[in-house]
């Protein structure tokens, strides 16, 4: 067995990116096939079983692979740290929705997370380098930088959270507006291609045109598509004084941690 491993290591070893130049498909299939050596498999069984509280040694039973149970025990107290599971005990895990949500495969959350892996930290490798490449310009062409994705990324993204208008109510804010007057009801500063805004006008589709307004960079809403004249798109740039007074409510999320 250890000599076939290390004839499939010194093939692997020997190709390199030109070998797949015209054979991006094949690329893949073999980046997804070794994926799969570091994958124990564990999301998918847990959810599989229903879930439920577990010891480090039922859970390594559950791995498609042989691990350390040390090692396992190091990784789960991490995740248990982080709220990905929830710690119940000393070596004992319960799931959590998001955990289950994992290794559910009729979600898209394992792919959420691998994308930190396939992107985000490639682009955090990738910044020394673009940098220098760019003479240390600041990056300011939305076409031309170090990680382009991050848009289509924080649209998907905005699919699976809990959308302000869901839990709020938001009726007060309807109720007593002056919206006949064409004043403006909400205002979502950094609001991105509205997913938020849009949540609100499903739950109050008669609100008049234009009430809504999301505001972002100019470039990023030249993107946008709502599908509507309800909602108002305005360019801004959040840290110029904000030109519309008098709104009901002004809204910001995931947006001052940046700052
Ligand atoms: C992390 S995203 C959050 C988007 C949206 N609020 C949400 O939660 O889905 C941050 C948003 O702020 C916008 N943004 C960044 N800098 C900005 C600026 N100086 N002025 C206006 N918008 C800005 C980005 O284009 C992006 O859409």
């Amino acid at each position: 067995m250890v000599d076939s491993y290390n004839v499939v290591v010194d093939r692997l070893n020997a190709f390199t990116p030109a070998d797949f130049e015209g054979y991006e498909v094949e690329r893949l299939k073999l980046l997804s096939s070794a994926r799969k050596l570091v994958n124990l498999g564990i999301w998918h069984r847990w959810t599989a079983v229903g879930g439920g509280e577990k010891t480090v040694e039922e859970l390594a039973k559950l791995a498609t692979k042989d691990c350390d149970l040390n090692l396992l025990r190091r990784l789960l107290r991490l995740l248990g740290a982080t709220y990905v599971i929830e710690e119940t005990g000393e070596d004992r895990y319960k799931p959590t929705d998001l955990s289950l949500s994992i290794g559910d495969e009729s979600t898209t959350t394992a792919q959420y997370i691998l994308s930190m892996a396939h992107h985000w930290n490639a682009s955090f490798m990738n910044l020394p380098s673009f940098l220098a490449k760019t003479s240390y310009r600041e990056p300011l062409d939305p076409k031309y930088n170090n990680y382009d994705s991050f848009s289509g990324c924080m649209m998907e993204w905005s699919k699976y959270r809990f959308s302000w208008p869901d839990f709020y109510d938001t009726t007060s804010l309807v109720a007593g507006a002056d919206l006949a007057s064409g004043a403006p009801l909400v205002v979502d500063i950094g609001g991105h291609h509205g997913y938020d805004t849009l949540t609100f006008l499903k739950k109050h589709p008669d609100v008049p045109d234009g009430s809504l307004v999301i505001q972002d960079l100019e470039a990023v809403l030249a993107d946008a598509n709502l599908g509507t004249d309800k909602v108002k798109l305005m360019p801004h740039i959040f840290f110029e004084p904000q030109p519309i007074y008098g709104s009901r409510a002004y809204f910001l999320r995931e947006v001052f941690h940046d700052y």
